[in-house]
């Protein structure tokens, strides 16, 4: 059942509950309040009556017409009397009492002796209820009459009735009149989400460039909309990622394979010395080992990616680790003609897998030593603050652009700068390192000027 009429449906059930509860309080309280006022006003007029009585000294009353003439309140045109004498028998009664005899209940005469008022309702078939209230009348301790009031109660039954007419009419209308503006408003605030559903359905037909439009209003839709771009455009970045992954793997393995090919080609093509073909197998033995090299590194990417690589949890001390390195730089340096320099150290313990710690460090140095120019220094330093190890690297060679900083992390991604300097590289060390510091609970920060040199930052939590 779809949504908009499910609502609509909790609503006027809900609506339709309301009206009739509301209905029937409102009919209960209407008569209740009729039939007090008929009650209040026909013991006003039995008590007019039996004060009038009372001036009379209670004389008996014979003539009818004389009695009508003395108590005009008695003749009330909706109102009509009876006097009845202690044996229940009728003494006097007004004409207007309708052709019924309407003798006194035996309750009444019962009540009437121990000298209480009694209300009562009376039904003849095919006519107008009736109320009637009994008053007794006691003189120095003797009932001497009963002075019985009545009234019809037709009005009181019509002004009920036409009240459940027009209860019942207006009922089932107002019902229908909000039915429908709760049809009406459910349907506009669900359009949005058609809106979504349709949007969703290009983009799950590939059209991941599709964005919704986001209304204005930071109500539930708004933030629906909201988070659902943020999605699709994640999906967009990702996908392009895996895109742009595959085909710069794919080129990174063919130009090794390329110059393997060619050169393995050139020798096979006339018979040569056996030295020749040695250096031959030389250079494809370095193309074999920077092709291992790059399976080996995208292999632990992508099963760092699917959480299946290890990690020790187990304590390091930063400061030999690093003093390690610094021996293995200095020997990389000396190849390049390039000086490390290890300065300022704080003693630092981190909680995490000395191999992996080792080479992300190394990575970074290796990239420092790399990128330097010859006769220049790369510098290491680390300091301790808020709960934190700093390792800084410093270089002064080629410097990154501002505009690539966002992107040296990306898988085979290298700057033009780097390309020009050293053929040497795949690009994916610094994605290793990201993922090491991130598995550690650190991050890397770069700091770096095109042309004057980087600083590289990696911070990680102290056990
Ligand atoms: N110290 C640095 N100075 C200048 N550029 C750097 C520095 N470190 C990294 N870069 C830039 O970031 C890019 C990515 O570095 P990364 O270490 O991932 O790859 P690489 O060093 O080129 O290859 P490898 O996978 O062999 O490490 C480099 O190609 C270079 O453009
Ligand atoms: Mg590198």
């Amino acid at each position: 059942m779809p949504l908009r009429l499910r609502l609509t449906l909790w609503y006027g059930s809900a609506l339709a509950l309301v009206l009739v509860i509301f209905s029937t309080v409102l009919y209960l309280i209407t008569a209740r309040n009729l039939r007090d006022s008929v009650d209040q006003s026909l013991e006003e007029t039995a008590a007019a009556a039996v004060r009038s009585l009372e001036e009379r000294g209670f004389l008996p009353l014979i003539d009818e017409e004389e009695l009508m003439s003395q108590f005009p309140e008695l003749a009330r045109i909706d109102k009509f009397f009876q006097i009845f004498s202690p044996s229940g028998t009728i003494t006097i009664r007004s004409p207007n009492v309708k052709q019924h005899e309407l003798p006194l209940s035996r309750q009444a005469l019962e009540v009437a002796f121990s000298g209480r008022t009694i209300f009562e309702s009376a039904k003849y078939p095919k006519e107008p209820p009736l109320r009637l209230i009994s008053v007794p009348i006691i003189y120095r301790g003797n009932l001497l009459y009963i002075v019985q009031v009545g009234t019809s109660m037709e009005s009181v039954e019509q002004t009920l009735n036409r009240l459940l007419l027009v209860l019942v009419v207006t009922m089932p209308v107002a019902l229908a009149v909000s039915l429908a503006g709760g049809w009406f408003l459910a349907g506009r605030a669900l359009r949005p989400v058609d809106a979504i559903t349709l949007a969703a359905q290009r983009i799950a037909a590939g059209d991941l460039t599709q964005r919704l439009n986001v209304p204005a209003s930071a109500d539930e839709i708004g933030r629906l909309a909201g988070t659902f771009n943020n999605m699709i455009a994640r999906l967009e970045t990702s996908f392009r990622q895996i895109r742009q992954f595959s085909s710069d793997a794919s080129h990174e393995l063919r130009t090794p394979l390329t110059v393997m090919k060619g050169e393995t080609e050139l020798a096979l093509r006339r018979p040569r010395e056996a030295g020749d073909y040695t250096v031959v197998l030389e250079s494809n033995l370095e193309e074999i080992d920077r092709m291992t090299r790059i399976v080996d590194e995208l292999l632990f990417l992508s099963r760092a990616d699917m959480g299946e690589v290890k990690m020790e949890h187990l304590p390091v001390s930063l400061e030999s680790l690093l003093e390690d390195i610094y021996r293995q730089a200095s020997l990389l340096g000396q190849e390049r003609d390039v000086q490390v320099v290890l300065g300022a150290m704080t003693p630092a313990v981190v909680q995490g897998d000395e191999l992996r710690l080792r080479e992300l460090f190394l990575n970074l140095v290796d990239n420092a030593v790399k990128y330097s120019r010859p006769g220049g220094a790369v510098e290491m330093t680390m300091t301790t603050a808020s709960g934190h190890a700093r390792v800084s690297i410093t270089d002064h060679g080629i410097g990154i652009a501002q505009e690539d900083l966002a992107r040296i992390f990306d898988r085979f991604y290298r700057t033009d700068d780097a390309r020009a300097h050293t053929k040497k590289g795949t690009g994916l060390g610094l994605a290793i390192c990201a993922w090491i510091a991130e598995s550690h609970d650190g991050r890397i920060e770069v700091q770096s000027e095109s042309g004057k040199g980087s600083t590289f930052i990696v911070i990680l939590p102290l056990a």
